[in-house]
């Protein structure tokens, strides 16, 4: 099994290595394992991949704002969020080899081994430490002085930033919830055993989305109810104010699974798990993991959280600012509830709460704020790494095909919104001028748009070879025929077909092709 993934693997990674994708960081010192650095066609694939993201989640929508924060923060939002306290790994050593390993990933360890130990340490047989928790947050001293009291961390989420910075974002703003905060950028964690490749690493980027939404007594008191799934299981429509937070969830749920499509991993070749109510935190309602099937195992692509109003009340305990929002349309209707009404909805909160082991002092408190407009929101948060869908990307689109006559073929089948080149052009006939021109011509037009690339050496079939390696979707080929009426042929990667056409008809079929 060890040796089959790994196989699975190798030829991947020599692709990536020969064509500029993937390269080990610092690699003339030796390398640092589970640091990596993307290449020419690497850096166009993660920007495209992080640009259509952008585009998606913030741009095309009326409700989500950016937010480009600091890679270092203050210590104690770490303290807040739980990261300081919790964010452990079981981490184990062999007294003998002295090899650092999860505890809890001894037996995968192991099943790698060409040849394993059955017990034990699984490189050496020897006898392992206890697991100890590991913090897996990178510590840094801020200024000259190395002291204590000026240590910081290396952010291992971005998340945290939108939260620390909520108050900020909707004073400046015009939201008002429902709304979100994205943001995308590196997050570190000193992972103790960084494997698969770049699967799991050290440093990575995450696109991070917070979706601030009312609780849902705050809805049912604005409007008289609240969509619940049950209600509305297709999702149809537009989303809605009176969407309940399992409706939101599920809504970011299915925009989750769009992206992913139209980024290139069919449907069918990825899961959703939604994790057991004894697997969730404690502070978490649902959560929705992502799997896809890489060649070392099904894993987590990126999670979809619905995650109470826990953290922004953490921050409002620890920094002592309010995070609460005002909301007038919710105040104007609590001021047409009669006393008994109000006594009512408290009550029927009280037992709701305390059959989820709340408090209903806390309850009452709650709803007595709600009737004044205030409450802090609830969020839904899509969390996904920019790397990891790289990944699952380049392992979706590797194919070795057999070609008939026995040629093989090595070829990425990139969506084109993925695809680090667009386009290749190419004059057939180096040395016929008006064709040539012409290729030139197009070359220019084209790279004001995307990403092109321009090749006028070798035989014509060499040239489609390079670009299938690259996962370049379309070829373009100016012969001296075409010089007279302004046409070319597109040869499409997939089926290796070629077509004539213009450019007016190519720019449009592009263009289709890389919208969302
Ligand atoms: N704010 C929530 C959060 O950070 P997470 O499940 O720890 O949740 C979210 O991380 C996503 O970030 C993961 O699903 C994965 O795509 C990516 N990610 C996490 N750790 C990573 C690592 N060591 N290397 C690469 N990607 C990682």
């Amino acid at each position: 099994m060890a040796e089959e993934n790994k196989s699975t693997l190798d030829p991947l990674a020599s692709l990536c290595k020969r064509r500029g994708f993937i390269y080990h960081s610092s690699e003339i010192y030796g390398g640092m394992p589970g640091f990596w650095d993307y290449g020419p066609l690497g850096c166009e694939l993660k920007n495209n991949i992080k640009q259509a993201w952008w585009q998606f989640t913030v741009r095309g929508r009326e409700d989500v704002a950016g937010l480009d924060a600091t890679i270092i923060m203050h210590p104690r939002i770490w303290k807040a969020s739980g990261h300081l306290d919790t964010f452990s790994d079981p981490m184990t050593m062999c007294k003998d080899c002295k090899k650092l390993m999860r505890a809890d990933q001894v037996e995968e360890i192991r099943a790698e081994q060409k040849k394993p130990h059955k017990d034990g340490c699984p490189y050496c047989g020897g006898e392992l430490t206890e697991p100890k928790p590991f913090n897996l947050m990178f510590k840094t001293v801020v200024g000259p002085i190395d002291d204590p009291s000026n240590v910081a961390y290396l952010r291992p989420e971005t998340a945290q930033a939108i939260f620390a910075q909520f108050t900020n974002v909707i004073s400046t703003s015009r939201f008002q919830v429902p709304f979100g905060i994205a943001q995308m950028g590196k997050s570190f964690r000193n992972e103790v055993t960084p494997r698969n490749y770049t699967f799991r690493s050290r440093e990575f980027e995450q696109m991070e989305l917070e979706f601030f939404i009312r609780p849902d007594e705050a809805t049912e008191l604005l409007f008289g109810h609240v969509v619940t799934l049950a209600d509305n299981p297709d999702l149809a429509g537009e989303p809605q104010q009176d969407w309940g937070w399992e409706v939101w969830h599920k809504y970011w749920v299915e925009q989750r699974k769009k992206f992913i499509t139209a980024m290139g991993l069919p449907a069918e070749h990825f899961t959703e798990y939604w994790q057991k109510p004894d697997e969730l935190a404690h502070y978490a309602r649902a959560c929705v993991d992502i799997e896809y099937d890489f060649p070392f195992g099904r894993q987590e692509l990126e999670g979809i959280a619905a995650r109470s109003d826990f953290d922004l009340t953490q921050h409002q305990i620890h920094s002592g600012e309010p995070q609460s929002v005002f909301d007038d349309p919710l105040k104007q209707a609590c001021k047409k509830l009669d006393d008994a009404a109000k006594a009512a909805f408290i009550e029927k909160v009280q037992k709701e709460w305390v059959s989820r082991g709340k408090d209903p002092v806390a309850a009452e408190k709650f709803v007595k704020q709600l009737f004044d407009g205030r409450y802090i929101p609830h969020v839904i948060e899509p969390s996904a790494g920019v790397d990891r869908l790289m990944l699952a990307l380049l392992c979706e689109a590797y194919e070795e095909q057999k070609l008939e006559g026995g040629d093989v073929r090595t070829v990425l089948h990139f969506s084109p919104k993925a695809a680090p080149i667009k386009v290749a052009v190419f004059p057939l006939v180096k040395k016929d001028a008006a064709s040539y021109a012409m290729a030139r011509d197009i070359f220019k037009t084209l790279r004001k748009k995307v990403n092109v690339f321009w090749d006028e050496s070798g035989q014509i079939g060499r040239r489609y070879r390079r670009q299938d390696e690259a996962g370049t979707p379309w070829c373009i080929t100016v012969d001296p025929d075409g010089a007279k009426d302004g046409t070319f042929t597109v040869r499409d990667r997939d089926t290796m077909q070629q077509e004539r056409m213009d450019l007016a008809t190519f720019l449009a079929k592009m263009t289709a092709a890389l919208e969302f």
